[in-house]
Formats: structure tokens, sequence, C-alpha cells
């Protein structure tokens, strides 16, 4: 039998995020010194009390069993309540499916929606799982350029598309960019795609990370178009706004009933159901949402605020990113390449970043929609993203290190110059 691997998950080459996540952890084994981390979005503060203690006892009160594949409707009753209340969306139960992670959701999502030779539209500078994840359900990536400050334009991406386009992925508060899309920039994307007759996917897993502008929900802006017309599919974590990361939480607002009900095939076959003890301890989050999220928010607010602004003074970074967990650092200066970059700072000083190339693959597809090669987007090679959700000690020191680091590179080019 031939060794060659057929799959489309075969192809996928393996991100940047993954090397540097191996880097560092061989870095720490090697060197038995503390890598300090800024690749990798966790944060340092943690679910509130009432959480651990709604998943212990609901595992002592032995509800352990399966719940129906869409969750618990406990659950999903609260979490209805809250895009209502809290997003201006007008969601049902019958339209709400919880998941093991957003990123499941999204998995699970993307594959209720890919129709044979189905493109879908990123930008160009992305999350690499919305990537990843496209291609493994089928769809034909098509990466649409960003403007000079990293925004979408609804023109370049009318360009982009195809009659074969399907789906326009939106990502506000973004990663990596840390753009926040504001009122009018969502209504053109969104008219744009019901003008074209695409589906749109919402990812709002940093909903409450905005330090300049309020969130705005995608299907707060069809609340009033009749459900069976509605195309925003909205989803949404647990994981950054109550701290939940490891506890892996959920859940996908189709737009109609009819997406819910293909999605909940796809759910079936893939998951049977999310954890029971975990959306329990959900259901607790969200009781107490209004504190945990507002006080998440000033503890990565204040990182922003407070260790950001050198990068800035550095000519490094910009401005301070609008949203979300994450910075662009553009290390042009050292005279380096991203990868190198990355690669000399963590061997040099134990600092681990992501190179922006991470964010900026663009594969060229077979006809069976395998990866047959892939390059970068040019403008990524000087990037790196850091993280500002970890501990203030941390990402001062990396911050610091970081631009030691640039300054030294950059005197070694003179030096030789
Ligand atoms: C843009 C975006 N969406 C979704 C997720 C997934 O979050 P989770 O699966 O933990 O809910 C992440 C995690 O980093 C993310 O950055």
């Amino acid at each position: 039998m031939s060794s060659e691997i057929l799959s489309a998950a075969g192809s996928i080459p393996s991100s940047c995020l993954h090397r540097i996540f191996r880097a560092a952890e061989t870095k720490e084994k090697e060197s038995g010194a503390e890598v300090v981390k800024l690749h990798v979005g966790d944060p340092f503060f943690h679910p509130s009390e009432d959480v651990a203690e709604a998943f212990i006892d609901a595992v002592r009160r032995g509800e352990t069993k399966y719940t129906g594949v869409e969750g618990l409707p406990e659950l999903r009753a609260a979490v209805v309540e809250k895009l209502r209340s809290d997003n201006g969306v007008d969601s049902a139960v019958s339209r709400l499916l919880i998941s093991p992670g957003s990123c499941q959701g999204l998995a699970a999502l993307l594959q209720s929606l890919a129709e044979p030779g189905a493109e879908i539209l990123l930008p160009e500078l992305h999350w690499p799982v919305h990537l990843q994840q496209s291609l493994l359900a089928g769809f034909r990536p098509v990466l649409y350029p960003l403007g000079a400050d990293l925004r979408p334009d609804p023109e370049v991406i009318a360009a982009a598309a195809s009659p074969r386009t399907r789906v326009l992925l939106i990502n506000s508060p973004a990663n990596p960019t840390g753009v926040v899309l504001d009122r009018g920039e969502l209504t053109a994307l969104l008219e744009l795609a019901r003008d074209r007759g695409w589906h749109v996917i919402s990812d709002e897993a940093y909903e409450h990370f905005l330090y300049e502008r309020e969130h705005i929900s995608v299907a707060s802006l069809e609340r009033d178009v009749p459900v069976d017309e509605r195309i925003v599919h909205s989803v949404f974590s647990f994981s950054k706004s109550f701290a939940m990361t490891g506890y892996r939480l959920g859940y996908v607002a189709l737009a109609n009933d009819r997406a819910a009900d293909v999605m909940k095939v796809a759910q079936e076959a893939n998951i049977i159901g999310t954890s029971t003890p975990v959306q329990y301890a959900g259901i607790a989050a969200l009781n107490s949402r209004f504190d945990a999220s507002a006080t998440n928010l000033k503890l990565v607010q204040r990182n922003r605020d407070v260790a950001l602004p050198p990068l800035v003074r550095a000519g490094l970074l910009r401005e301070l990113p609008a949203g979300g967990w994450y910075a662009m650092v553009d290390v042009t200066r050292s005279g380096l390449d991203a990868e190198t970059f990355a690669t000399r700072l963590l061997d040099r000083k134990g600092i681990a970043v992501v190179p922006g190339n991470g964010f900026a693959m663009r594969p060229e597809l077979d006809d069976q929609g395998r990866v047959r090669s892939h390059d970068y987007a040019p403008w990524a090679r000087h990037l790196v993203r850091i993280a500002f959700c970890v501990d203030p000690v941390t990402l001062e020191t990396g911050v610091r290190g970081l631009i030691e680091f640039v300054d030294e590179c950059e005197a070694g080019l003179a030096s030789a110059g």
C-alpha cells in the first residue's frame, strides 16, 4: 500500500503556533529556566469560585450522564436570555447549540455549511484555526487582503468573491490583529453577504474585551429580519470572558431552525454531547457574568495600557489594539524576518512569540481540496504576535526583552554595515 497521504487533513501544513509551542517546551526542558510565554492566549486570571463549585456540585450530585446533543435546556435558556439582553440578538432555544469550546462549535458549523467546491472568505491575516477548520470541512478558502490599517474593505471582499462563495467569516474583536469593527463596517459586510446570498459566521470569542468602543454582535443587525431569512450564525466562548479555557465550553446561535437542524446532525456525529458538569459550571458563569467579565476586562485592559505603550514608543506597534488579547508587533527594524526573529528571541532571551506568517498562510488547493502548496502573505513576514492576557510581570518582562532584542539586532546591523 502506498504511504502517500491522500486525505485533506494530511495535506494541511502544521501551523507556526504549534511549532513555537513545541520549541518553548523544549527550551524550558533544556535550559531548566522558565520561558516568558507571550505566544499563547491563556489568561493569568481564573474563573470565579461559584463556577468551580457548580462544577463540583454537579459531579457530586451525579449529573454525569449524557445530555441531549443540543446541551442542557437550562443552560440554553440562560444563553438565549444573555444574547437577548447583552448582545441584542434574538435567538431561541431551538436555534442554540452548546459545544465543548467554541472552537468545536465553529468546526461543526463549518461542516454543516460546506458544499462540494464551496468557497469561504477569510482575511489574509487570520486565526490559523479558521483556515484549518475550513479546509477540514471541505471549503476552499479565499483569503482577501486587508487595508494598511488591517481592516476589511467590502469592495475588496466583493472582488475576491466568486459564484462559488458561500460563507463570509467575521471575527471582531479579531485574533490576531486586535481590530474591532464598528456598526457601519459590520452593516456594510452584512449587506454585501445578504446581497450575494452568503452565510455569515461571526466569531465573537472576545466579545467582552473592547478597550475603546462597544461590542456589536453582527446578528443584532438582523434582529428585525424574519427568522427564515436570517444569514448570521454567531459563535461565542466561555473561555475568554470567564477565563474558562480548560473547561471547554462555547455555543453557536444559528441563524434559523433549518441551519440548527443540520448542525445537530454534525454534532451528534462529532460529540454526542458536551460535558454535563461543565455545562452546570456554565450556568453559574452566566449568573455572575457582569462581575466576572467586567473584572477580567479591567485586568487585560490594565496590561494593555501599562505594558504595550513602550512598544508604540519604540516604533514597533502602530497603535494599541482596540480589542481582544493580542497585538501584532512590527520587527522590521531588527533586520530579521519574523520566523528568524521568533527563533532567536526564544533562544537568546527565553521569550516566546508567534511569527506573523503563522497567521498569513495562503494555500493552493488541488481539485480534491487538498493543499498542493502554500506561501505566506509577504507583509506578515515582519510581524510577530504577542498575547497580553498573561500576568503583568511576565508581560512587562517579555515586552522589555523584545524591545531590547530589536535594539541589539539593529545595533548589530549598524556595526556590520
Ligand atoms: C478567534 C477565536 N475564536 C475562537 C477561539 C476558541 O476558543 P474556545 O475553543 O476556547 O472557546 C479562540 C481561541 O483562542 C479564538 O482566538
